[in-house]
C-alpha cells in the first residue's frame, strides 16, 4: 500500500462531502418525482377534479391554466395569488389584472381538500396550481408534459406586484418583451406562452377599444363583436380569445391572428409587422411545433423563483398563511 495515496483520501473524502453538501444547499431544485414518496396519490387526485371541472365547464381549463401566469408573475410561482386579502394584507384578487376576471380559486379549494385528505401538509398550493394547469390543457386536447415539483407557498401576497408585474393588455409588444424579459423568458417564449390564448373568454371592457377604434382588425369580426358589447355598457359580456374553438388547446388562435381577428388589442400586436410575425406565421400552419414548445415554455414560466427548502410554508388552506 502506498502511503502517497493514502495521503490523498482523507482530501478526497472531504472533497467529496463538501460537493454533497454544495449540491443540497446551494441548490434545491424542483423534481418531477417530489411527491413519490411523500404523497404518490397526490397527481391522480389533481387530475381528477380537474378533469371533472373542465367536464362541467370547459372554460375552467383556461381559467386554471391563466391562474399559473398570474401567479408566477408576482414574487415567482408561490401560490400567492391564491391568497384572500386579510386586516393587514391586501391579497393579488383585486389588483387590476385579476379583479372581475380571474377565476378557479373554487377548483383549487376542492383540489386541496382532497389532497389534504390523502396527506395533510404535504402538498403545496404553489405545486398544485402547476400541476392543474397542465392537466387543464391535457383536458383540453391540448400536450402533456411532465411538471416539476417542491415549491412551497409564499406567507404573503403582492398587491402592487400584480398591478405592476402582469402586463396590461392595452400595451404593445415592446412592453411584453420587457416584462417577459424581467422574468427570465424570452420573445420567444412570451408569443408560445401567449398561445394559450388559444382557449378561454375576455370580457367587453378589455376589448372595447379595438373593435371600435382600431383598424388593425378584420372589419366584419368587429362589427359581430360590438352586438355583445356595446359603446356603454355590458362591460362583463363576454367573447372568445379564439374565434372557432376556444374550448380545444389547439394551434387556432395564431390562425386568427393572421387574418386580424386577434380579439385583444395585446393578442393582435404578435402579428402587426413586427418581429413576432414569423413565429406567429410558422405556429399557425405547425400546430406540433406549437404543443411541442408551449410545454417547454410552461415548464420555464413555473420554474420563475419557486421558494424551495425550508422556505415560506405548506399551507393548509390556499387562502391564507398557516
Ligand atoms: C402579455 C401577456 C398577456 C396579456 C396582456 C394577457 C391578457 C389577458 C386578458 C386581458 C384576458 C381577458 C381577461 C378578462 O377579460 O377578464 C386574458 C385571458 C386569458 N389569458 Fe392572458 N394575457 C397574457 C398572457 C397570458 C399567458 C402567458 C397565459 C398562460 C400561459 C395566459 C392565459 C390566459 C387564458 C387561458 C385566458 C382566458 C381565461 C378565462 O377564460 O378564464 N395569458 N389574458
Ligand atoms: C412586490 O413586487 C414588486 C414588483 O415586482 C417588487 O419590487 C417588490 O419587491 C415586491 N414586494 C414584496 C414585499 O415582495
Ligand atoms: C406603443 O403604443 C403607443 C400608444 O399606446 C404608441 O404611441 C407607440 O407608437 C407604440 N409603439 C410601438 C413600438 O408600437
Ligand atoms: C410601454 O412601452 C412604451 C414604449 O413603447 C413606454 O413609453 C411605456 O412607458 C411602457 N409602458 C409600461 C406600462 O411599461
Ligand atoms: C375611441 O377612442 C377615443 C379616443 O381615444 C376614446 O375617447 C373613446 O372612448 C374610444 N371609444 C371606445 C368605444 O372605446
Amino acid at each position: 500500500m502506498s502511503p502517497k495515496i493514502s495521503s490523498f483520501q482523507p482530501f478526497k473524502l472531504a472533497t467529496f462531502l463538501l460537493i454533497l453538501f454544495l449540491f443540497g444547499v446551494a441548490s434545491a431544485q424542483l423534481c418531477p418525482d417530489f411527491y413519490a414518496k411523500t404523497c404518490p396519490g397526490a397527481l391522480p387526485a389533481i387530475e381528477m377534479v380537474v378533469r371533472a371541472a373542465v367536464a362541467k365547464e370547459a372554460r375552467m381549463g383556461a381559467s386554471l391554466l391563466r391562474l399559473q401566469f398570474h401567479d408566477c408573475f408576482v414574487d415567482g410561482c408561490d401560490g400567492s395569488v391564491l391568497l384572500d386579502d386579510t386586516p393587514k394584507m391586501k391579497g393579488e384578487k383585486t389588483a387590476k389584472p385579476n379583479k372581475g376576471s380571474l377565476r378557479g380559486f373554487d377548483v383549487i379549494d376542492r383540489i386541496k381538500a382532497e389532497v389534504e385528505k390523502i396527506c395533510p401538509g404535504v402538498v403545496s398550493c404553489a405545486d398544485i396550481i402547476t400541476i392543474a394547469a397542465r392537466d387543464s390543457v391535457v383536458a383540453l386536447g391540448g400536450p402533456y408534459w411532465t411538471v416539476l415539483l417542491g415549491r412551497r407557498d409564499s406567507k404573503t401576497a403582492n398587491f402592487s406586484g400584480a398591478n405592476s408585474d402582469i402586463p396590461a393588455p392595452t400595451l404593445n409588444l415592446t412592453n411584453f418583451t420587457t416584462s417577459f424579459a424581467k422574468k427570465g423568458l424570452s420573445v420567444s417564449d412570451l408569443v408560445t406562452l401567449y398561445g394559450a390564448h388559444t382557449v378561454g373568454q375576455a370580457r367587453c371592457t378589455n376589448f372595447r377599444n379595438r373593435i371600435y377604434n382600431e383598424t388593425n382588425i378584420d372589419p366584419f369580426y368587429a362589427r359581430a363583436l360590438r352586438a355583445n358589447c356595446p359603446v356603454n355598457g355590458g362591460d362583463n359580456n363576454l367573447a372568445p380569445l379564439d374565434t372557432a374553438t376556444p374550448t380545444i388547446f389547439d394551434n387556432h388562435f395564431y390562425v386568427d391572428l393572421i387574418v386580424k381577428k386577434g380579439l385583444l388589442h395585446s393578442d393582435q400586436q404578435f402579428f402587426n409587422g413586427g418581429i413576432t410575425d414569423s413565429q406567429i406565421k410558422a405556429y399557425s400552419v405547425n400546430p406540433i411545433a406549437f404543443t411541442e414548445e408551449f410545454g417547454k415554455a410552461m415548464i420555464k414560466m413555473a420554474n420563475i423563483s419557486p421558494l424551495t427548502g425550508t422556505k415560506g410554508q405548506i399551507r393548509l388552506n390556499c387562502r391564507k398563511a398557516n
